[in-house]
Parts: C-alpha cells; sequence; structure tokens
C-alpha cells in the first residue's frame, strides 16, 4: 500500500537535479500546489543542487543523494510514493562514444530497478522520459519524419541504451501491467543545461571569446524543443493518464541545419558571424532528426508556445546572468574537453 494520500499526490523524480528534471520540479511545484516531490539524484557530474536553492527550504520538496540502481534504496523511497517521472539517465552522445559501459548500467540497469519497485509498491503511473534518438536517422534532404510509429533503429551507445530502457517499460506494462506511458522528446535547450550539449556550450564559449565548434560540415539537422514546453508536454501526458501511450514531442515544424542555429545564437549575441571552427566530427553522427508531434497535438491539445528564437535569446540571457554557475563546471570538466575535440586535419 503506498503511504501518500491521494488528494496529496508524492511524486518520485530521478535526475531531478539535471537540466531538464531541474526545470520539471520548478515547474510542477510552481502548478501543483498540493503535490510533494522526492528527487533521487546521484549528483553525477551533470548534477547540481544549486538548481535547488530557491526550494531547498520547500516542505514539499525532498532530495535524496543516490543511484537508481541501488535497488534497496529505490524500494525505500517508490514505497512512499504513488508516480514515478523517470529522467534518470546518462545522456551525452559523445562521452557515450568515450565510455558507454556507464550508460548501460544506469540508463538499462538502473530503469529496470525502478520498474521492479514500480511493480512491487502498486504506483498509480509510471511515466519514462526518452528521446527521438532511439529512432536512428533521417536522410538529409528528405522530407521523411520520425513518429510514433517509426521503428526503433539506434545508432549511438546512449540511444541504444534508451531504447533498451523503453522496450523494458514496454515490456513491464504488457507483462505485468505496469500503468505507463512514455515520451521520446528532440534536444531541449534552455535554462540549467549543462555547457557540453550545443546550445550552452555554443552560448558560453562566445561569453569567454572562443570559437564555437562545428563538428564536421555542420550541414546535421536536430529539432528543437524549449525546456518549458517539454515540461509543459509532459504534464498533459501525465495529467491524461492513457497507459501504455506513447508521445512523440518537438518544438519546430521545418528543418533548421546546426550550422544554423550556432549563427542565430552568435547574431543574437552580437558576435562575428565566423565566430566558430569546424572540428572532427562524431563518430557515427546521426545525420537528421525530424520529428511529426502531430499525436500530441490532436489528442492532447499541446502545442510549443516558444519560438527558436524567443527561447535562445532568453537562454542566453539566463547565461548572461549565471556566469557563477556554469563557469565552474567548464573548468572542472576541462579534461573531457580536451579529450573530445580535435582539429578536423586530423580526420
Ligand atoms: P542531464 O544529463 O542534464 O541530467 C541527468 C541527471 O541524472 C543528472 O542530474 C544526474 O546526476 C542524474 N543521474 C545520472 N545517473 C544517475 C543514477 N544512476 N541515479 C540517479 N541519478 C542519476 O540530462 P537531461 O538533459 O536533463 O535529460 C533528462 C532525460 O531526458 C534523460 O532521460 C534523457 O535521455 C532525456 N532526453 C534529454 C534530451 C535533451 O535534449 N537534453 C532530449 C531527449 C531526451
Ligand atoms: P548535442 O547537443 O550533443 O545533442 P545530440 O547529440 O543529443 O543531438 O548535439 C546537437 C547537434 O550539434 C549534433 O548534431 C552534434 C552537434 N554538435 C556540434 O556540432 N558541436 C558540438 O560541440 C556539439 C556538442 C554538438
Amino acid at each position: 500500500m503506498n503511504s501518500a494520500s491521494t488528494s496529496q499526490r508524492t511524486i518520485l523524480v530521478t535526475g531531478g537535479s539535471g537540466f531538464i528534471g531541474s526545470n520539471f520540479i520548478h515547474y510542477w511545484l510552481k502548478t501543483y500546489q498540493d503535490d510533494a516531490i522526492i528527487n533521487l539524484d546521484a549528483l553525477t557530474y551533470a548534477g547540481n543542487n544549486e538548481n535547488h536553492v530557491q526550494i531547498a527550504d520547500d516542505p514539499r520538496y525532498t532530495f535524496v543523494k543516490g543511484s537508481i540502481c541501488d535497488a534497496a534504496l529505490v524500494d525505500s523511497l517508490v514505497k512512499s510514493v504513488n508516480r514515478i517521472v523517470h529522467f534518470a539517465a546518462e545522456t551525452h552522445v559523445d562521452r557515450s562514444i568515450l565510455e558507454p559501459a556507464l550508460f548501460l548500467e544506469t540508463n538499462v540497469l538502473g530503469t529496470q530497478v525502478l520498474l521492479d519497485a514500480a511493480l512491487r509498491h502498486d504506483i498509480q503511473h509510471f511515466h519514462h522520459i526518452s528521446t527521438d534518438e532511439v529512432f536512428g536517422t533521417l536522410a538529409l534532404e528528405a522530407d521523411t519524419q520520425f513518429s510514433e510509429d517509426t521503428h526503433y533503429d539506434p545508432r549511438s551507445p546512449y540511444s541504444a541504451s534508451k531504447a533498451a530502457s523503453d522496450h523494458l517499460v514496454r515490456a513491464y506494462g504488457e507483462t505485468y501491467g505496469l500503468p505507463y506511458t512514455i515520451t521520446n522528446c528532440s534536444n531541449n535547450y534552455g535554462e540549467y543545461q549543462f555547457p557540453e550539449k550545443l546550445v550552452p556550450l555554443a552560448i558560453t564559449n562566445i561569453l569567454e571569446g572562443k570559437k564555437v565548434p562545428i563538428y564536421g560540415n555542420g550541414k546535421q539537422v536536430r529539432d528543437w524543443l524549449y525546456v518549458q514546453d517539454h515540461c509543459s508536454a509532459i504534464d498533459l501526458v501525465i495529467k491524461n493518464k492513457k497507459f501504455g501511450e506513447t508521445y512523440v514531442v518537438g518544438g519546430l515544424s521545418q528543418d533548421i541545419p546546426n550550422i544554423d542555429v550556432v549563427s542565430m545564437i552568435l547574431e543574437l549575441m552580437n558576435a562575428p558571424s565566423d565566430q566558430l571552427e569546424f572540428v572532427k566530427d562524431r563518430a557515427g553522427h546521426d545525420e537528421r532528426y525530424s520529428v511529426n508531434w502531430s499525436k500530441i497535438t490532436t489528442n492532447l491539445g499541446w502545442k510549443p508556445a516558444v519560438s527558436l528564437k524567443e527561447g535562445l535569446q532568453k537562454t542566453i540571457e539566463w547565461y548572461e546572468a549565471n556566469e557563477s554557475w556554469w563557469k565552474p563546471l567548464k573548468i572542472a570538466n576541462k579534461d573531457f574537453y580536451e579529450k573530445n575535440y580535435q582539429p578536423i586535419s586530423q580526420e
């Protein structure tokens, strides 16, 4: 039996000290005054509790440091909640190329530990956060898109581990009747994103007077979703409680190559258009992600509220105002940047 009463929902958020999880916790506590959140986060290099200074004393918020792979800890927490929203993961494709084992441990085995606990304690709703990267890559210049019906074809250790976690969630639904939903979203950007992903790396490099590294020829395409829009999509999916459903979530309706996204950032920051450098391409670099997010619009009435230009402007302003948040992260992760980036001539 869950100890939480039904009037007060208690939600276990995993990975709530990372980028999307932090934004989600702020969104949720602001939107649902009666709900409580337990944030289970291992505080890896990507987790940062400075994201939560403004809620640290909120009686509705509890932080627990620990891993989703720790079955005893997970069991003790799941016992006291009625919902789980699962963000915790290793998330950076480039790091998955350097160290794949960690991705399997956290993203696959950690998810399975959570699923087992969810069953044992009759969790009312397990929402799993996943990625459009599980679908593999689309051809450049094609007019095809990913949708909920696209078959899985992951091509990086990261996307393969996320695909495995999606399969496990569905298997627990089919086999044991776990009430689950899944969202496969596109590339998020916004406040509190670790400065290793393209958008925050570009913004912080420009603020430091450095060039923005572009892999290969920069023609690769991603769909870009402002993180607050992602949070409102998750909210609707959770509220709707249509178990067994998957929704693809995206932010754009037309392709924008990476080089154009970086050019927009340079322009918004009044930086010279040539403050970028082409570097050695990522191994197995997926060419194009484009998502057809019409199902969540038709079924739940969701659509993104923020355009790419507005979202980038808000994000730039946040990084400009929060140098004390990102600067120490860049210094502490100097070794990763040095290992990951090589001049194009070494290809
Ligand atoms: P992030 O890397 O910023 O944060 C991940 C968080 O998980 C960190 O706080 C980290 O400490 C925590 N964590 C890692 N291993 C853990 C473990 N074993 N136990 C407990 N906590 C652990 O990631 P993000 O960008 O916020 O992504 C959140 C989720 O959204 C992930 O599942 C990711 O696959 C998915 N997603 C992200 C994007 C994106 O663009 N960022 C796009 C699609 C899907
Ligand atoms: P990233 O932000 O790492 O997200 P993902 O790999 O999950 O899509 O990368 C987004 C795109 O930007 C991807 O095509 C790789 C490219 N990229 C660069 O060109 N330079 C960079 O320094 C980074 C981090 C990414």
